[in-house]
């Protein structure tokens, strides 16, 4: 049995049936906001149940409460407000009470807004208590200073489901938990992440399924910083990782269309309870888990847990520390699990990596599997002619 989504009911902003009509006959009369690629994201989000309970994009209280408690109400945590911005001349033109129609990055009404409240909130305190900097550098804090000055809010009724890259690839929520409750697993296990699976990856993965029925392989494709490696490149190698490194009866993989947020700890938070609406029991956080540069401690994100009651997470963590491959036990293993000094250790940082991929150098295969490094050289090489 499935774990109950966040705040009790998985949320569905999809229009059907003789609403869609009702709502498609009225928007070409609307007002229109175009929104960019990761505000489609969102709706998108909103729609499929990822950020239930969430039914559209938040007010001034809820993010207020987010910002400074954590929580959308009493026993629901959240922690990065889930926000539509506008340029004032633009939501100037809005009314309260009226809808707007949102035209997507791809030039499509993608649905409408029905405009509640707009208002406004600093940015850099913003910026401050969510990715906990103000920062310019921090993509995150970047993003933020870059948005409209009026944020609006309201529920949303969505017409378009965005479509991405390996969209058969792509299950909503309500479908990871059909197909979850099809395999009859009762224990899932969700994996996070942004980058190629390595060996660390690959070993929390690993020691997590030891202990769950299924693994769920759930990469991030919404929108990420420019440095990060491409969402079709990556997933190539998850793909030639899982026929050959996994087992197929109880690993699964499917992505996530959310954006990256870059917040660290909160965004841990975030992850946990978005995979709890996708129907999982227990989700990895490791070390620097939605990290970048040196703005959070290695193990902040697992920290911020303990902030919470865990009932209210609803979801496992299962927390790792900095995982290497270790030439004195000749396998992987973190501090945790074998003795040895630095010198004893393999892994390699990110920059190291990329060094040696434009280089056309194959990692070691203590660091990556060698089938996922030869997509990753190819991969490099291109970007190098
Ligand atoms: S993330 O932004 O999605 O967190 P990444 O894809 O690198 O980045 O990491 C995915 C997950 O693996 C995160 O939970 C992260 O903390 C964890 N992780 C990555 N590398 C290691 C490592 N060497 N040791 C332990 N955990 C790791």
């Amino acid at each position: 049995m499935s774990l109950l989504p966040h705040g009790g009911k998985l949320v569905d902003r999809f229009v059907k049936g003789d609403r869609r009509q009702e709502v498609l006959e009225k928007v070409c009369a609307l007002p229109r906001l175009k929104i960019d690629a990761y505000a489609a994201f969102d709706l998108d989000g909103i729609a499929k149940g990822i950020f239930s309970p969430l039914e559209g994009f938040m007010g001034e209280e809820e993010t207020r409460r987010v910002l400074d408690d954590m929580h959308l109400k009493p026993g629901i945590p959240w922690t990065i407000p889930i926000l539509l911005s506008a340029p004032r001349e633009m939501a100037d033109r809005f009314e309260t009470g009226g809808m707007v129609a949102l035209e997507d990055d791809e030039g499509e009404i993608a649905g409408v807004l029905h405009l509640q409240e707009k208002f406004t909130v600093d940015k850099r305190e913003l910026a401050q208590k969510v990715y906990g900097t103000t920062d310019e550098n921090h993509p995150g804090v970047k993003y933020t200073y870059e948005l409209g000055d009026v944020f609006l809010a309201g529920p949303v009724d969505v017409l378009k489901e965005r479509t991405i890259e390996f969209q058969e690839y792509n299950l909503p929520p309500s479908r990871t938990r059909e197909e979850f409750a099809r395999r009859g697993w009762r224990s899932i296990v969700a994996f996070q992440t942004r980058n190629p699976i390595h060996r660390a990856h690959e070993y929390l993965t690993k020691c997590a399924l030891e202990i769950c029925d299924g693994l769920l392989i759930h990469p991030l494709m919404g929108t990420t910083k420019r440095d990060d490696i491409p969402g079709d490149v990556r997933m190539r190698c998850y793909q030639v990782l899982l026929e050959n490194y996994y087992p197929k009866e109880h690993v699964m993989l499917s992505l996530m269309p959310v954006n990256m947020r870059y917040a660290g700890p909160k965004e841990a938070i975030m992850h946990a309870i978005i995979r709890k609406n996708y129907g999982c029991t227990h989700f990895i956080v490791g070390r620097d888990h939605a990290g970048v540069g040196n703005y959070y401690g290695s193990y902040e994100a697992q920290e911020i847990f303990s902030r919470f009651d865990s009932a209210e997470i609803g979801i496992t963590p299962l927390f790792f520390d900095n995982a290497f491959y270790s030439k004195r036990t000749g396998s992987m293993a973190t501090k945790k699990t074998c003795p040895g000094t630095e010198a004893e250790r393999i892994s390699l940082s990110g920059t190291r990596v990329r060094e040696m991929l434009k280089a056309g150098e194959m990692p070691p295969p203590e660091f990556t599997r060698p089938e996922v490094a030869k997509i990753l050289i190819e991969w490099a090489r291109k970007g190098a002619e």
